[in-house]
């Protein structure tokens, strides 16, 4: 009966599958950027979207996607992302059904598997709220700091010393901008593909502090052309976390199962999710 009203459009796992689908096909036709992918970069915004909870209040997190909003927006810590919000702008108009909060942190788990990475289960039920949800600056990791800093920081957002190791393990990925962040290159010579190089490089490699006039980070012995941050290098001072940098470096297979769970577990903080079952999206061919 044509006359009858249509309910609500109720997405269904098919109709996410699309985004993906569209994610999938951008990062792989808008390959003049960086390294040849703008993946990294998606990875660092639903991280920097996800990682501004604290669990003592509830407040921030992915659900809001505050982000797209000043002061938030100008956070020091979000220099660069601006890039990726504006690369996801033409999906959010081809499915203006999705939440940016929904679509940024389905933009990270598309990006992990297109650079070969592990599968991230996804589920939707993010809502955006307004500039006055935007959180506080100073909740995302400060670089320059040591392993105190690192555990302050992913306590706050509920996250135990392996599990700290394993997200941190994302600098597998994309690199550092002196115009960004102030610090400069990448951590690995293959920065678009999802590997446990970080932990191996970090494990096996020699690094010395790097001679420049830019804030003090570290560089590979072997070639000079492969970089460490400060937080980076608290990794193996810290007993804690040394014993799972080394467990990573050694095995790739744990590495991507504990990665997975930790950074299905990131982008879901402080979300009031109705549903409990997990989306698995199909990688591109
Ligand atoms: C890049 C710091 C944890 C994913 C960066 C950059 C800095 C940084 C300074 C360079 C930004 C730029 O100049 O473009 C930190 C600190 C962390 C941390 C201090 C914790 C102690 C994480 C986590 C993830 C992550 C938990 C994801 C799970 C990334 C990615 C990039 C990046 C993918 C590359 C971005 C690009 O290529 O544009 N991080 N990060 N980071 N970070 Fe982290």
């Amino acid at each position: 009966d044509s006359s009858s009203p249509k309910g609500p459009f109720v997405p269904t796992q098919a109709d996410y599958q699309k985004v993906y689908d569209a994610i999938a096909a951008r990062l792989a036709n808008e390959t003049d950027y960086d390294d040849g992918s703008y993946g990294p970069v998606l990875v660092r915004l639903a991280w920097h979207a996800s990682g501004t909870y604290d669990k003592e209040t509830g407040t921030g997190g992915s659900n809001g996607a505050t982000m797209r909003f000043a002061p938030e927006s100008d956070h020091g810590a979000n220099a660069g992302l601006k890039t990726a919000r504006d690369f996801l702008e033409p999906i959010k108009a081809q499915f203006p059904w999705i939440s940016y909060s929904d679509l940024w942190t389905l933009g990270g788990a598309c990006a992990i598997q297109e650079l070969s990475g592990p599968t991230i289960p996804w589920r939707p039920g993010r809502e955006d709220r307004d500039v006055a949800a935007c959180t506080p600056d100073g909740r995302l990791p400060d670089a320059a700091k040591d392993h105190r800093h690192i555990r302050d920081v992913f306590s706050r957002m509920g996250f135990d010393d392996r599990e700290m190791v394993a997200l941190i393990g994302a600098h597998a990925l994309g690199r550092c901008h002196t115009d960004r962040s102030g610090f400069d290159g990448p951590w690995n010579f293959s920065p678009t593909v999802f590997s446990n190089e970080f932990f191996r490089l970090l494990a096996e490699e020699k690094w010395a502090q790097k001679k420049w006039n830019g804030p003090t980070q570290f560089t590979d012995k072997t070639t000079g052309t492969l970089m460490m941050l400060p937080t980076d290098m608290a990794l193996l001072k810290d007993k804690g976390f040394k014993k799972h940098v080394e467990r990573y470096a050694k095995d790739s297979d744990v590495f991507f199962k504990e990665f997975s769970d930790v950074f299905v577990k990131l982008l879901e903080l402080g979300v009031p999710f109705k549903t409990e079952d997990r989306f698995v999206f199909k990688t591109s061919e």
